[in-house]
């Protein structure tokens, strides 16, 4: 069966679903996107998501041609239609078709391009969260506006890339000797008196929804936490390190650099806080 997937306000089968060669997603990646976790067919983090989507919108003057009720709709009725129970929905909306390459702005009547699809996949149960991975630090050559969730994705595939090449499940990416975020995910270390350390907030790296419910539940559990910078060297000697994202949740990370973290298996603060998130997650999608 092929998948439903929604293009500009139509439900079609994955294979007639077309977007023009003008699309400006298409040549100058003028798009942002949202990825939401899909558990027990139901939607999990969606006003988060939602809200940067908006704000991601407001940053680049791009107007969301449907409410917010008609997306969630059109979420839901993907999760129908592909008989989704658990993975992800892709979302992504761009400037249009303005007709022809030009790098300007298209006149506001060219509609803006949405396209939502749905991803199978194991999120409660990922193996991985039972071996963990094995990371490896590149320089972070992303443009500055990563707080923006645009789809100029190629730095992060690249680094994605360069993590397989060295047998690594993923990137660190590190810039003025401080690690950003990781290719796809916010980054996390222990230090040995248990705090957890994340870099703050900026226009350096992705506000992440899942970061942004870590915070709260690390605080409601009294699990200490601080925002701020930290180096490869840093994180090489912690207790342990751990990535956030709204497809892994929370993974630990057994390696970095080649260099084993802890004992090499999955740490207890990044078990606990997966376990807190899923619990978290589990109470939404009832
Ligand atoms: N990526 N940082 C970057 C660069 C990301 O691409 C992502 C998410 C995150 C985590 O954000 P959130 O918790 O809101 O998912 C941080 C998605 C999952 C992706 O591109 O597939």
């Amino acid at each position: 069966m092929q998948r439903i997937v929604y293009v500009d306000g139509h439900f079609v089968e994955e294979q007639a679903a077309k977007v023009s060669i003008f699309d400006r997603g298409f040549l100058f990646a003028d798009a942002v996107y949202e990825v939401t976790a899909v558990v027990n067919s139901k939607l999990a983090e969606f006003d988060g998501h939602m809200t940067r989507l908006q704000r991601s919108c407001r940053e680049l003057s791009l107007t969301l041609p449907v409410s917010l009720d008609e997306l969630k709709a059109i979420h839901y009725a993907l999760i129908e239609k592909n008989n989704l129970n658990e993975g992800a929905i892709y979302l992504q909306l761009s400037r249009g078709n303005a007709g022809d390459r030009d790098f300007h702005f298209p006149s506001a009547d060219v509609k803006p391009t949405l396209v939502l699809f749905t991803q199978a996949r194991a999120v409660l149960d990922n193996p991985q969260a039972k071996t963990g991975l094995k990371v490896v630090t590149c320089p972070d050559i992303r443009w500055h506006r990563r707080d923006i969730k645009t789809v100029s994705l190629l730095a992060a595939s690249l680094a994605k890339e360069f993590a397989h090449a060295q047998h690594a499940d993923d990137a660190f990416l590190v810039e003025n000797g401080f690690i950003t975020e990781g290719s796809s995910c916010n980054c996390y270390i222990v230090l040995h008196d248990n705090t957890v350390v994340t870099r703050p907030l900026s226009n350096d790296i992705l506000h992440g929804i899942t970061r942004q419910s870590l915070l709260k539940l690390a605080a409601q559990h009294n699990i200490q936490l601080e925002e701020r910078p930290f180096t490869p060297e840093e994180a090489r000697h912690a207790r342990e390190i751990f990535i956030s994202s709204a497809t892994t949740f929370v993974m630990p990370v057994v390696s970095l650099d080649g260099k084993t973290i802890g004992d090499g298996t999955p740490g207890p603060i990044a078990r606990r806080l997966r376990e807190i998130y899923i619990d978290m997650v589990k109470e939404q999608v009832k």
